[in-house]
């Protein structure tokens, strides 16, 4: 292994200009290699992929809109090793379809069914998780899938998943599938993830919401069987779909995996319907990617919400261990999770890693994030009998909480009653590994998410965007808070804070809206995607490298998305400041925040711009930083099978037509350097 000591003044590659263009590109001297794509095979009797339509088992293939992802190492003789630059497993998300593409002339009555089961059993499988074993072996930068390894897995929205924690055995996960509350089928909407000290993978469900059918409008059957608090729960999670995304719960013939989905209470109990399937969803899952027969094991002491990634903080002995976690939905709040025991430096090498994960990730406590006006905030704990009553909301009652488990499947409902600070969608969060400074990305909020009197000093914009798409109101571009834990001690309830960086289009209203100073090499809107590189982790490094990933409707009629490298500073680098804010109407108002550092050519620049459409989503490196794994998510979504409006990755090689693919690209450095510094 080499060990890479570099401590950068300043980027050194040349920035890459915006485009529309349908090709990732990257700097001079950079070259990216697509790795896997959508349908790839996972076993060597898999038929390779036809890409038109008529494919079939997902369940052995490389799955769609592939976001984040994460390397594990291997050794040569297959068996775990962190140092390994040369051989690994890539695991990754698949967190939604381009429905579109994967049936010959697009869905059948995709919008409310009936659905064939053949497309249904498709589209379900293109879900969940993928493990792929990728090896560059003339380590020549060369890098493939191995197609037969014994270790490739793909876990689907059915694949058997074990429950964890405090929430498991209680009556909020009893369901026909598991009488007695311990187990669930699947994980789906898997969007952001963590790794764990100890070798697994932190996956975690997002938008899982709209898979489910109910029946939620007027007298319907559904309602009339709820209690008051399942209503009040099943509101405030935005349950209410009278369909299911993709409807397949209408799936003939139906099957138990298809029926599943209709979460309305049509039977006697909660075991003749499938009234609790959606408890079993909205959680961080457990995933040891060396043991292919492992069961997942879903985390229910790190609540149940929309949750976007699950990142650690630091591994620091006798210090207790933190998982950061957005939920990602218009004012929803910043949440930790900090394990009851401390971090003992031995586990990190047990080979019973998911009883590892036991050990540090069933016992704890859940906070949530309260932002101060002072720059100073608080981490409000989540634990029954601290949590008031959730107060009533227009007709809905107060809601009473009655045990841990139920603070914990309702963790939004505790966290509005604890009264944290609802943000502009908290997407990753990364921990600078030398600070131990957390980041946020808030992607964006809109006019209605955060009206003009709606600003805070964590989330301060209210404007309208004067170039770009124009009439984008509210906080279009987005922006990335950071967080300083007290005392430095990443258990501590209480932190320093500032916003590190906002989105902008640099031609815009530069005094109200360009607040970091962006120039035309650094310019970004809606940042999701966040990480630190692994590659400069060694000691006396004090301003790590931060790649920064967009996911942006605002910005896309200027520039594909993209990612931006980042050298940034330190909470307090900045100054207080005020804005002001001009609503559509004219209406101005100020708001006083705390602003890092300028971001300048030196710290933040543009390496790499993506396909038309796509989303840039996923980020990891090998350990010695010089192979860099990204994620192309959905090119061409807004396209039909019939005029696809992108051709990636064909297109990368130069093709102009076929239908578009989600896959990872491998960035190396012409002459084997380290990527980006
Ligand atoms: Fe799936 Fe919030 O991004
Ligand atoms: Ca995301
Ligand atoms: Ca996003
Ligand atoms: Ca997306």
């Amino acid at each position: 292994t080499t060990v890479v000591t570099v401590n950068p003044a300043q980027l050194s590659f040349g920035a890459v200009a915006k485009t529309l263009s349908d090709v990732v590109t990257v700097p001079a001297g950079y070259t990216a290699m697509v790795l896997t794509a959508l349908g790839d095979p996972l076993t060597a009797s898999t038929p390779a992929y036809k890409n038109d339509g008529t494919d079939t088992d997902f369940a052995n293939r490389i799955g769609d809109h592939g976001d984040a992802l994460y390397y594990y190492g291997l050794n040569a003789a297959g068996a775990r090793d962190d140092g390994s630059n040369v051989r690994g497993l890539l695991v990754q998300n698949h967190e939604n379809l381009s429905v579109q593409y994967l049936h010959p002339s697009g869905p059948t009555n995709v919008a409310a069914g009936p659905r064939p089961a053949a497309e249904a059993i498709k589209e379900i499988e293109a879900h969940g998780v993928s493990i792929i074993e990728v090896r560059d072996a003339a380590a020549n930068r060369n890098w493939a899938v191995v197609t037969n390894s014994s270790f490739n897995r793909r876990i689907t929205p059915n694949t058997p998943v074990d429950f964890k924690g405090p929430v498991r055995g209680t009556s909020f996960l009893v369901t026909r599938h598991s009488t007695n509350g311990t187990q669930g089928r699947g994980t789906i909407n898997n969007c952001a993830n963590g790794h764990s000290f100890w070798g697994t993978n932190l996956t975690c469900e997002e938008n899982w919401a709209g898979y489910f059918r109910r029946d939620n409008s007027g007298a319907g059957t559904d309602n009339a069987a709820r209690t008051a608090r399942e209503l009040t729960a099943l509101r405030r999670y935005g349950i209410n779909s009278t369909t299911g995304n993709y409807a397949w719960s209408s799936t003939t013939p139906t099957a138990d995996h298809f029926a599943r989905w209709d979460a309305r209470a049509t039977g006697a109990s909660a075991t003749a319907d499938y009234r609790n399937e959606p408890n079993t969803m909205g959680w961080v899952v457990e995933i040891d990617p060396y043991d292919p027969s492992s069961r997942p094991r879903k985390r229910t002491a790190l609540g149940r919400f929309g949750h976007e990634g699950a990142w650690p903080g630091r591994a620091i002995p006798g210090q207790r261990l933190a998982i950061y976690m957005g939920d990602d939905a218009r004012r929803e709040y910043f949440y930790k999770f900090v394990s009851a025991a401390p971090w003992e430096a031995a586990d990190a090498t047990r080979a019973d890693r998911l009883a590892v994960g036991d050990k540090y990730l069933d016992e704890g406590t859940l906070y949530v994030a309260k932002f101060n006006a002072d720059g100073t905030g608080q981490w409000l704990p989540l634990v029954y009998g601290q949590v008031p009553d959730r107060p009533a909301v227009g007709s809905e009652p107060a809601y009473v909480f009655a045990s841990q488990a139920d603070i914990l499947v309702n963790a939004r409902l505790a966290a509005d009653a604890l009264g944290a600070t609802p943000m502009d969608r908290p997407e990753w969060t990364a921990t600078n590994p030398v600070t131990g400074e957390v980041y946020l990305t808030l992607t964006n909020n809109n006019a209605g998410g955060r009206p003009l009197a709606g600003t805070d000093a964590a989330n301060p914009r209210h404007y309208v965007s004067q170039v770009g798409s124009g009439t984008s109101a509210g906080n279009p571009n987005g922006h990335i808070v950071r967080i300083r834990e007290g005392g430095d001690n990443q258990a501590a309830t209480t932190f320093l804070w500032d916003i590190y960086l906002f989105g902008a289009d640099s031609a815009d209203a530069p005094a109200q809206v360009n607040l970091s100073g962006l120039n035309a090499d650094n310019d970004f809107a809606s940042p999701d995607g966040l990480w630190f590189a692994r590659s400069q982790n060694v000691s006396g490094q004090v301003r790590p490298l931060l790649w920064l990933q967009t996911d942006d409707g605002s910005f896309t009629d200027r520039t594909n998305n993209q990612m931006l490298a980042a050298l940034p500073g330190f909470v307090g680098d900045g100054a207080a400041r005020t804005i002001t804010n001009t609503d559509a109407g004219g209406t101005t108002r100020q708001q006083a925040t705390f602003i890092g550092q300028a971001a300048t050519a030196a710290n933040l620049k543009r390496f790499l711009v993506g396909p038309k459409e796509c989303e840039i989503t996923g980020v990891d490196s090998t350990p010695d930083g010089r192979t860099l794994f990204v994620g192309i998510q959905h090119p061409g979504e807004d396209g039909s099978a019939a005029a696809p409006s992108s051709n990636w990755p064909q297109s990368q090689a130069g093709t102009a037509s076929g239908r578009p693919r989600s896959g990872v690209v491998v960035i190396t450095r012409d002459g084997g350097g380290v990527v980006g510094l």
